[in-house]
């Protein structure tokens, strides 16, 4: 049986994935920051708590878990502030978006690396958006640019640890979540049943940023 541990599972995205993986027979643990009745209700889950800004919380949920995981899929993201502008952005807001969706997912995944199984799986949540090579629009500049600083931080973390994992960056479609709104292109299962189709095939070790239908995307 595969096992896997998804950060960041409340809702969207990330309960989806946790859905789809335990209907491919997987066994999952999930976390959540605060209760999640719709994370309970997911049968055959085992739920945790982590916000991966704390990083007691994050040292602490990698020391309770046995594993060995054969995925370590770090979901958890933020849109940012609503204006979404560089010229209005604060000190305070800039650093909560580098944190939550730059530096504390790498963190995580190194707090759990003990926990993988050689020859695992570490996925990240980029987007399309981080792509600097395909950046030839204006929209969304400091989610973009978090989700960049990501794939960079991603691509050190490769350098160090792609030779014993595959390390994944993950663009999971445009998706009408609470993020991505009612107006986007596919629905949570079109996304997560691609996104599982990509992980359980991409198992090699090294680094690949894959949208989810197994596309490779530039940098
Ligand atoms: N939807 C799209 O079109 C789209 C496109 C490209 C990439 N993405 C990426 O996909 C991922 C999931 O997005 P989504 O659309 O499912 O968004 P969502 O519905 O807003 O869900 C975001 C998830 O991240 C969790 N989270 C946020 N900050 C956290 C923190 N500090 N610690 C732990 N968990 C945290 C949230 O938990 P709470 O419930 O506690 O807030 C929630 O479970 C994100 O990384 C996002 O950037 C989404």
């Amino acid at each position: 049986m595969k096992t896997a541990i998804i950060i960041g599972a409340s809702r969207g995205l990330g309960l989806g994935l946790a859905q789809e993986l335990v209907k491919r027979g997987w066994q999952v643990v999930a976390t959540q920051r605060s209760p999640s009745a719709e994370l309970a209700a997911v049968a055959g889950v085992t739920v945790e708590n982590v916000d991966i800004d704390d990083v007691e919380a994050v040292q602490a949920l990698a020391a309770r878990q046995k594993g060995p995981f054969d995925l370590v899929f770090v979901n958890a993201g933020v849109t940012g502030p609503k204006h979404g502008s560089a010229d209005k952005v604060t000190a305070d807001e800039l650093a909560a978006l580098m944190m939550t969706n730059a530096t504390s997912p790498i963190r995580t995944a190194r707090a759990l690396l003990g926990t993988v199984k050689p020859g695992g799986t570490i996925a990240f949540m980029s987007s399309i958006l981080g792509s600097v090579a395909l950046r030839q629009h204006a929209m969304a500049e400091l989610y973009s640019a978090s989700k960049a600083a990501l794939n960079s931080l991603t691509r050190g973390f490769a350098a160090a640890e792609g030779k014993d994992f595959a390390v994944l960056s993950l663009h999971p479609g445009w998706v009408k979540t609470d993020m991505g709104g009612d107006g986007a292109d596919i629905d949570v299962a079109t996304s997560v049943t691609g996104l599982a189709n990509v992980i359980e095939a991409e198992t090699a070790p090294g680094h690949r940023y894959l949208d989810y239908t197994g596309k490779t995307l530039p940098w």
